[in-house]
């Protein structure tokens, strides 16, 4: 069988996704499958490169280009016997956007379905589905473009009204910090907002906290695991896209030393959220957990960074399962989904 490994990607985790897919492509069983290639360039163009029997040597093999690999539409993904295996992060990689291609071409494909993926990607609608399900998060004002153009005065009295200081400002469909900022009066507020609406339509103005920062591993179609939470220990006053991937002013503790009830709850309402977007393969669930043992749900991950020093494998080696094992699950559950959905359609 072969798994068609596709990364890169136009978002800001694009050197995120190569990482991730390196690490992919030396640890995937090769008695089992050969790796194909496709790499999609910041730009948004799509390459096709080698297939693999054995893992590469060295990650500089992963950038394609039209000196060493061959130029597709992303049509041309159609083949038999393949298993799509996207590792591509934030807008068009995780926000349904591809998976409805992969729908479309009719091939099975590894994780979150177009549901789930659009889902978890936007903020808005995410938090009013785990709101209805009964899952604790901070409150919130909603923010369109046009309301703020057509109403400022309205829409920041709103969020003054509403929330107090300081607030996170967030677009609803970014990920990997861009766009989010903290806002401690009602100046920044303003300029936070027109931050976030340079990225989206639509924009989160949420109550900000002290908080720590956890994380939970998902696993599985209709039958689901979690993991035990990781701790995000950081230094610095929020987890922004510097700390995140430049200056790795973050440390992860695997499991968070924290009250095993609080373990136990953050499991169950990761599985809700899961359950509730209809999630499939895997996902990350983030938490805030304050100082008096309140739990609130941040986001739902549909595809967490996967290196072998992010939180998502570590959670999983940490119960057991390996980085290859892991793998080898996410292809199995992709196939699963793909009979289980070829069977509704006959
Ligand atoms: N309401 C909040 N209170 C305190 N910190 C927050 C809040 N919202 C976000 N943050 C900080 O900003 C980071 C990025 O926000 P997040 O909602 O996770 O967006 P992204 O999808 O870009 O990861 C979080 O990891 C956290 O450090
Ligand atoms: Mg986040």
């Amino acid at each position: 069988m072969k798994i068609s490994l596709i990364y890169g990607g136009k978002s800001a985790e694009h050197d995120v996704s190569i990482l991730s897919a390196f690490s992919i492509l030396q640890s995937i069983y090769y008695n089992y499958y050969e790796v194909q290639l496709v790499y999609v360039t910041k730009d948004g163009s799509w390459f096709k490169g080698k297939t693999y029997k054995e893992a590469p040597l060295v990650k500089e093999e992963l950038h394609l280009s039209l000196n060493n690999a061959q130029p597709i539409l992303p049509s041309d993904l159609k083949e038999k016997n393949t298993v799509i295996f996207p590792v591509l992060h934030g807008p068009n990689g995780e926000d349904g956007t591809v998976q409805g291609l992969f729908e479309v071409l009719n091939m099975p494909y590894v994780g979150c379905g177009v549901l789930a993926s659009a889902c978890a990607m936007d903020k808005i609608i995410a938090k009013q589905l785990f709101q209805q399900a009964g899952i604790p998060q901070l409150p919130y004002v909603a923010v369109t473009k046009n309301d703020y153009v057509d109403a400022r005065e309205e829409v920041i009295a709103e969020c003054v009204g509403t929330l107090i200081f300081p607030m996170f400002v967030k677009p609803a469909n970014m990920g990997s910090s861009v766009g989010v900022s903290r806002a401690t009066n009602e100046e920044e507020l303003i300029s936070a907002i027109e931050e976030a609406l340079l990225y989206d339509q639509r924009v989160v103005v949420e109550q900000g906290i002290e908080a720590r920062e956890l994380e939970v591993a998902i696993l599985g179609n209709s039958e689901v695991r979690t993991t035990l939470a990781g701790e995000i220990v950081k230094d610095v006053d929020f987890y922004d896209y510097e700390s995140k991937y430049i200056d790795n002013q973050v440390t992860l503790q695997i499991p968070a030393s924290i009250l095993d009830e609080m373990q136990e709850r953050m499991q169950e309402y990761a599985k809700k959220a899961y359950q509730t977007i209809d999630g499939s393969g895997l996902s990350r669930c983030d938490f805030f957990l304050t100082a008096n043992n309140e739990i609130f749900l941040n986001e739902v991950n549909s595809m967490p960074g996967f290196t072998p020093f992010s939180m998502y494998p570590l959670l999983w080696k940490e119960m057991g399962l390996n980085y290859s094992d892991l793998l080898e699950e996410l292809i199995q559950l992709a196939l699963l989904r793909f009979e289980k959905r070829q069977q509704i359609q006959v």
